[in-house]
């Protein structure tokens, strides 16, 4: 019988994580949760004191950020960003095309037109040469995402949107405490958008939060969550996207946990990168000197098929997931064929042939994405970043295991 787990042989552990190290606050939470309760301010106005606008200041402040705007989702916080920035009909945003569907999808929800750029095979993260490539005179934005376990270029994404006079909307859906060249992400770009949904490192079930340097900005997403109010000056017709302070409560004590979290999820995702830089046939991401803290969504490395003489990359996922207790699975389908984007198919899109058009994913090509889906990317949750330091040596030796007995695989 072969050795390995997948094919009925001992596993090297039951989960490599065993006890989590990362810290929880849960007590922090109810206590909140009670004190939002008692005060009787359930929602979120900012001529109110509550539990919202707490959580609003703490939240900018850890981000190094100016301003905060709590909104419903995750979703939510990139339309109104855009909307903000008075993107619409004729507009064209250029966002990478491997995301989570609603980084494109708000951009078709505001009428504009999603260009979707190819992402660096290395970091996973959209590719400034191919944004470049894409610009044209309709082109008003750029959301580069903060995808998994490293952050976009900020720099030269920078350099590309003050040179063509283009907007930056930061995703960081996924990097909640993480930090280009000693800054939090999200205070880059004009606006930093960040999902509070169930899997993300801070969350309250469902939640979102714009970040924003530019005092009216901020006054302008107020007015835009609350119906279109007038707040300083500053009417925008919209509708409801305000939290509520239920929500903030839970976030204060989640930020307590992220504040004493991000080191360590910093330190051991650079231990886990070197764990696969001494494992056979795989590949850490690359990471850029300017990330000064990673607190990544997702731990993720690079297969290398052919070292494994043809072994297809998800038996692979499959066997290292039955050595290690845990599960390893791939990235997102890009948006080029996901099962979640199809906005030409919505009625609210059909404003004429030629928009429907523009916004079918099938006529984008994005090969290096389709390329680190199907046979390159590797990924766990970030659970694993609770994986006690000593224990780390267990993911080289279950890959040199895999490696070792890539046969019995191939011929299984
Ligand atoms: C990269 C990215 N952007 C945006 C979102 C949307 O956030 P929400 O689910 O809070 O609407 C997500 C959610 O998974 C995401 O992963």
């Amino acid at each position: 019988m072969s050795k390995l787990a997948l094919l009925g042989g001992a596993p090297l552990t039951q989960n490599i994580i065993a006890k989590s190290t990362l810290a929880s606050h849960k007590q922090a939470e109810r206590e909140y949760l009670l004190q939002a309760y008692d005060s009787g301010h359930w929602d979120d106005w900012p001529e109110q004191e509550s539990m919202a606008s707490r959580f609003e200041r703490e939240w900018a402040d850890f981000c190094d950020s100016k301003h905060c705007a709590l909104l419903t989702n995750g979703t939510h916080t990139l339309q109104i960003a855009l909307e903000t920035l008075d993107i619409g009909a004729g507009d064209e945003v250029i966002v990478p095309g491997l995301t989570w569907q609603a980084t494109a999808s708000t951009v078709c929800d505001v009428n504009a037109t999603p260009l979707l750029a190819d992402v660096e095979p290395d970091t996973l993260c959209i590719d400034p040469v191919k944004i470049e490539a894409m610009i044209t005179p309709q082109t008003r934005a750029i959301i580069p995402v903060h995808l998994y376990h490293r952050l976009a270029d900020m720099d030269e994404i920078t350099r590309i949107a003050r040179q063509h006079n283009l907007a930056i909307i930061e995703d960081c859906a996924h990097a909640h405490g993480s930090q280009w060249n000693s800054k939090g992400v999200g205070t880059i770009g004009r606006f930093g958008s960040f999902s509070f949904q169930q899997s993300k490192l801070m969350t309250a079930g469902e939640g979102g939060s714009l970040l924003m340097q530019e005092e009216e900005l901020y006054w302008k997403v107020v007015s835009q969550r609350s119906c279109g109010r007038g707040y300083h000056g500053f009417q925008v017709h919209s509708g409801n996207y305000r939290m509520t302070s239920f929500q903030a409560a839970v976030l204060r004590g989640q930020l307590l946990s992220l504040g004493a979290n991000c080191q360590r999820i910093h330190r051991i995702g650079a231990a886990l990168d070197k764990a696969i830089a001494d494992a056979p046939g795989v590949a850490p991401l690359k990471r850029r000197d300017e990330i000064t803290r990673q607190c990544s969504y997702a731990f993720v490395f690079l297969y290398d098929k052919n070292t494994y003489d043809g072994l297809d990359c998800q038996r692979f996922r499959q066997a290292l997931s039955a050595e290690l207790g845990i599960d390893f699975h791939t990235v997102y389908t890009p948006l080029s064929h996901s099962e979640v984007y199809y906005p030409h198919t919505k009625k609210r899109h059909q404003l004429s042939k030629e928009y429907v058009k523009a916004i079918d994913p099938k006529r984008w090509e994005l090969p290096v994405a389709d390329e680190l889906w199907k046979n390159r990317a590797v990924l766990t949750t970030w659970h694993i970043f609770g994986c006690p330091q000593e224990r780390i040596s267990l993911l080289t030796d279950a890959i040199s295991k895999i490696y070792d007995n890539r046969k019995d695989l191939l011929e299984s």
